[in-house]
């Protein structure tokens, strides 16, 4: 059966069809980057009125790739949070009218969840339980226990920046463009490791925090600390120690949770410094989309949604956007 799902929480307008919860029919993404990349970050009022003019071709779009008409859609999956409420609002008011209209099972998707099911799409087998889920975006760095489909249990987050939020951060301060998680990681590739940078510590043991490392990169360029180093030495030693942070804690929580599994997701994942480093310390085997399935897309939004559709956990139309929404 497939699901048409739609993902409007940031700055990709996004439609996907999916069939039975793992396989791709179409996946299209319209990125708004180049509207917000002048500003350097993105801009929510400017995000809400291009998901408006880009929402309805994008879903025509989507169902014409997947060769399917409205006849072959059996329940529609819409984002309704975390991310900017006006964004949120174009994809869930564009879902309500879809399954009002045609008279489809509406169902409202967790994005972070969504992060996670991106790594079960095309050919990979469904994920075992307990799995250890490290979700790193732009707006969170969660380490969470997945129990079963749809039960999680949050053991770790950021206490400032995200992940994703610190790579543009120290991007933006070594002159790179938006977003910066992509330049900065070409930047660093083949850097002289000659830098290490503090590891914070913090109370709860899955816990992160990036900004005292923010902080100490801002010192660096600005020559606090003596001759300012190279760029792409400042680059890679910003990436360690990222790395290195989100690696060792997600392996010791699945090693103290029992997990059979990692899952790794969110825009981050398409860090191959992080893929390499969590592949090579990981107690259990690893799954993780590949790289262009990490970012913001549809098709995990529509394979999580089937998902939840064979739970039953159906929608009602008027079900509000929850742009705080956590997981776990
Ligand atoms: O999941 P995502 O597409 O959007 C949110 O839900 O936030 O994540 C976007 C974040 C941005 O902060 C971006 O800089 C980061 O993911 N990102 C990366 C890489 N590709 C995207 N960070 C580091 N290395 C990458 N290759
Ligand atoms: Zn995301």
């Amino acid at each position: 059966m497939n699901v048409l799902g739609i993902e409007t929480s940031c700055d990709e307008t996004a439609a996907a069809v999916v069939e039975d919860g793992r396989r791709i029919r179409s996946n299209v993404v319209a990125s708004q980057v180049e509207l917000h990349a002048r500003y350097g970050g993105v801009v929510p009022e400017l995000a809400s009125r291009q998901h408006v003019e880009a929402i309805v071709p994008v879903v025509e779009e989507a169902l014409a790739r997947a060769e399917c008409t409205w006849d072959g859609i059996g329940a529609v999956a819409v984002t309704i949070g975390p991310g900017l409420a006006g964004a949120l609002l174009v994809g869930a008011n564009v879902a309500k009218a879809i399954a009002y209209a045609r008279q489809l099972p509406l169902i409202a998707v967790n994005h972070l969840e969504g992060h996670i099911y991106a790594a079960g799409l095309d050919g990979e087998s469904e994920p075992r339980f307990p799995a250890l889920c490290l979700i790193v975006s732009g707006g969170h760095s969660d380490v969470v226990l997945m129990e079963g489909h749809g039960r999680y249990r949050r053991l770790g987050e950021t206490v400032d920046d995200a992940a994703g939020e610190a790579f543009d951060k120290v991007a933006r301060l070594l002159g790179l463009g938006f977003p910066g998680g992509p330049a900065l990681e070409r930047l660093a590739i083949g850097a002289a490791p000659s830098l290490r940078l503090p590891r914070a510590r913090l109370q709860r043991p899955y816990d992160f925090s990036f900004s005292g490392l923010k902080t100490k990169v801002l010192r660096l360029v600005r020559g606090e600390e003596g001759d300012v180093p190279p760029a792409p030495e400042l680059a890679a030693a910003f990436q360690e120690a990222v790395v290195d942070a989100l690696v060792t804690k997600a392996v010791a929580a699945a090693r103290d949770q029992g997990a059979v599994q990692i899952i790794l997701s969110g825009g981050v994942a398409a860090n191959s410094a992080l893929r390499t480093a969590l592949a090579e310390r990981s107690p259990v085997p690893l799954r993780v989309p590949p790289p262009a399935l990490c970012t913001d897309n549809a098709a995990m939004i529509a394979a999580c949604g089937w998902y939840r559709w064979q739970a039953s956990d159906v929608a009602p139309l008027d079900v509000d956007v929850q742009p705080g929404l956590r997981i776990g």
